[in-house]
Parts: C-alpha cells; sequence; structure tokens
C-alpha cells in the first residue's frame, strides 16, 4: 500500500497529470495560456497571496474574539468581495448566516460613477441580528454609506463593516469600516476579487495593470461591483 502512494505521488512531480487521466492538449493549451496572461498584465504587485492569507488570519481571528457568542450575519456584497468572503468564512469555525447582497457602482472604467443600484436584494430577514457587511475596497466611500442606510432601516441588532482594502484617500464624511485587511495608496488595482471590465477577479495576488491594458478600456460595459 505505501509502496504504491509512493509510486503515484512520484509520477505526479514528474507529470502535470497522472498517465491515466487524459486531457485534451488542445484544451490543456489554451486554458494555461488564458491563466498566465492574466498574471502578465499587471505592472505591479501589491499585495502577495501569503501577505493576503497571513493578513486574513488575524483578521479572523479578531472577529472570532469580537463576536464570540453572537449571533452573526454575514453580508457579503456582490461581486468583489466573493474571493475574501470565502478565505474569511473557512478561517470563522461558530455558526453564522450569508446572505448576499448585489449592489452595482463603477461603469466599466477606473473612476466611480457616483451612484449605486441594488442587483441583488437580501434574503434573510436581518431584523435584530448582528450583521457584518463585507466589501472587497472601500475607495469612495459611497457603497458603504448607500448600504448603511439601506441595512439600517431592517433594524438590525448591531451593524458593522469589514473591507480587505481601504484606500488612502479622503472618504465620504460618514464612511468608516471597522475592519480593514490592508490600506493600500490611491491606485486602481485588481485580482482577489477585484475586476477591471470584469476580468482579473481570479487572480490570487492584488496588483496595478499595465497602462497599456487600462487604456484600451472600452466604454459601455456596465461593472457589477
Ligand atoms: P466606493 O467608491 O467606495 O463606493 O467603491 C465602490 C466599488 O468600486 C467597490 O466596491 C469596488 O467594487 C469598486 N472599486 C473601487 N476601487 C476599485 C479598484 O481600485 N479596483 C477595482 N474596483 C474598485
Ligand atoms: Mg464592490
Amino acid at each position: 500500500m505505501g509502496k504504491l502512494v509512493l509510486g503515484t505521488a512520484a509520477r505526479y512531480a514528474a507529470e502535470p497529470f497522472p498517465s491515466s487521466f487524459c486531457f485534451p492538449s488542445r484544451v490543456l493549451l489554451r486554458y494555461t495560456g488564458r491563466m498566465n496572461s492574466l498574471r502578465d498584465d499587471l505592472q505591479e504587485v501589491l499585495l502577495t497571496e501569503a501577505q493576503i492569507q497571513q493578513r486574513l488570519d488575524e483578521l479572523a481571528a479578531q472577529l472570532q474574539r469580537d463576536y464570540a457568542g453572537k449571533d452573526l450575519t454575514l453580508v457579503p456584497l456582490l461581486t468583489g468581495s466573493v474571493l475574501f468572503v470565502a478565505d474569511l468564512l473557512r478561517r470563522l469555525p461558530g455558526p453564522l448566516r450569508l446572505d448576499f447582497l448585489g449592489v452595482s457602482s463603477y461603469h466599466g472604467q477606473t473612476s466611480s460613477s457616483g451612484d449605486i443600484h441594488i442587483t441583488k436584494a437580501l434574503q434573510l430577514n436581518i431584523h435584530d441580528r448582528d450583521v457584518l457587511v463585507v466589501d472587497d475596497i472601500l475607495d469612495t466611500g459611497l457603497t458603504l454609506v448607500r448600504v448603511r442606510d439601506l441595512i439600517v432601516a431592517l433594524r438590525p441588532r448591531s451593524l458593522k463593516f469589514c473591507v480587505f482594502l481601504e484606500k488612502e484617500i479622503p472618504h465620504h464624511a460618514e464612511a468608516r469600516a471597522d475592519y480593514v485587511g490592508f490600506r493600500i495608496p490611491d491606485k486602481f488595482v485588481v485580482g482577489y476579487g477585484l475586476d477591471y471590465q470584469e476580468r482579473y477577479r481570479n487572480l490570487a495576488c492584488v496588483g496595478v495593470l499595465k497602462p497599456e491594458i487600462t487604456a484600451k478600456a472600452a466604454v459601455d460595459t456596465r461593472r457589477a461591483g
């Protein structure tokens, strides 16, 4: 048995797939090429995958302490917070509820459009619950302020905000996050959930795009927040 396992491990090391696994080579090549090109579009990596994962350990420990014995409902905002919340959830061992809220803000470019609209309403009743809104980034702060108004009207027991990133810029006067993963300079970033025209969300790091990528922007695509 031990011999068989060793033999299998050695074969994985020597080949990308075990020889019993048949993958059409054309499909494999195309897939690999696309994934490589995403990373190549970055001019700078601001946060590596290792830095992000280490910070998440700290954030999750803090949340666990603060919400011990409470009835936590996580409300991540679609779509940018999906990687962040998925990694956070895995680190929170206590009971919690999860309900996504869909909000849309920017319109396909790299600056704010100034308003948001709801693309997916909450399904759970959050009245008298401890609600933690999770978002990808606090930029102008408009999203946070609008979402706060919307959720306060549903009368939760408590309401806090957790953002993966916060840009070091003056925000909307009433925008404040209770938990912040990283504070970053005022640059347009992609990766780890954050997109540019719906691309780059699946990068495990956070980086800044090369200027030639953003220069050839399409104007009319609405981006989901
Ligand atoms: P707000 O300006 O704080 O309302 O942020 C609105 C939304 O814009 C965020 O939730 C993100 O989805 C998006 N956003 C803001 N800054 C960036 C960025 O640097 N990269 C990608 N998306 C961003
Ligand atoms: Mg967002």
